[in-house]
């Protein structure tokens, strides 16, 4: 029989209290892993620890600010000490595209730089390890909201800042793969389509909305945060072993058209 595919391995994932990010560390450690659930809300981050303990696996939580460089720093570090290890850091906290420009490209993308600037040397320097970044379809092309293809309205003043900041993040993933390829450390990047997670909760209530969302997905329904854990845990392990420096769609067909 084979191991569980992350067995041993130790994996930090920010944004965990939540979402996309709570999902993975619960996949994550289903797959093997012993999980650092990072998150600025540390009761939810909590929570997410809880419920993996529950299920027999193995987590801890610690507060975490991605928009401060030292918070980041430290974070790496303190879970290696605490975990005698580190293996896998998927850098996933984010914020929705109703924030303002600064805001919204501190968390969105200096926020991955820094998981990046600190991560991959980490890794390297410790017998090499992945780093997934979670970018967006809104990395790859710009986001059509039910407002967008009315010509008389302007860009909604979020979007701008969050299609920017996912942009940077599928640029600097291929920047550190490329870099860091001989040292041992894969560098990819996940492009979720919309996702029903608390972030899309808003947009998600008006059923009309809903529908104008479903259709931009050629599948013609959203995804469920499982569904980019599953791909999250597949990148982290050496199932994908030969690959790095890639974007990988994960969105009903989104950007296929
Ligand atoms: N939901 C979608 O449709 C969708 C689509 C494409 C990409 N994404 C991306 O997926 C990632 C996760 O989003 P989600 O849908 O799970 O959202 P979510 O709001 O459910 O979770 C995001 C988590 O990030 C945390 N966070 C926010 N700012 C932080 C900071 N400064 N430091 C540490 N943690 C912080 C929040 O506390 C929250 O727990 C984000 O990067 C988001 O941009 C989401």
């Amino acid at each position: 029989m084979e191991m569980a595919r992350l067995h041993s391995k130790v994996s930090l994932v920010t944004g965990a209290a939540s979402g996309i990010g709570r999902e993975s560390a619960i996949r994550m450690a289903t797959d093997g892993a012993t999980i650092m659930c990072a998150d600025l809300d540390m009761p939810g981050a909590e929570n997410t620890a809880n419920i993996i303990i529950q299920r027999g696996g193995l987590a801890a939580a610690i507060k975490l600010d991605v928009t401060s460089e030292q918070s980041v720093k430290d974070t790496i570090h303190r879970t290696a000490e605490q975990f005698g290890g580190l293996d896998i850091i998927f850098n996933n906290a984010g914020v929705a595209g109703g924030f303002d420009w600064d805001q919204s490209i501190a968390v969105n993308l200096t926020g991955v730089y820094y998981g990046l600037l600190h991560g991959a040397p980490f890794l390297a320097d410790h017998g090499g390890g992945v780093i997934i970044n979670t970018a967006s379809v809104a990395g790859l092309v710009g986001l059509i909201t039910p407002g967008t293809l009315d010509q008389a309205n302007n860009l909604q003043p979020g979007a701008g800042a969050y299609v920017a900041a996912k942009h940077g993040v599928t640029g600097l993933t291929k920047q550190y793969a490329v870099t860091f390829g001989r040292r041992g450390v894969r560098v990819n990047a996940i492009a979720p389509g919309y996702i029903e997670t608390p972030m899309t909760a808003r947009v998600r209530e008006s059923p009309e909305a809903l529908e104008f969302l479903k259709e931009l997905h050629p599948m013609g329904r959203l995804g469920q945060p499982e569904e980019i854990a599953a791909v999250a845990s597949f990148l982290a392990s050496d199932d994908a072993s030969f690959i790095t420096g890639v974007i990988l769609p994960v969105d009903g067909g989104y950007t296929a058209r």
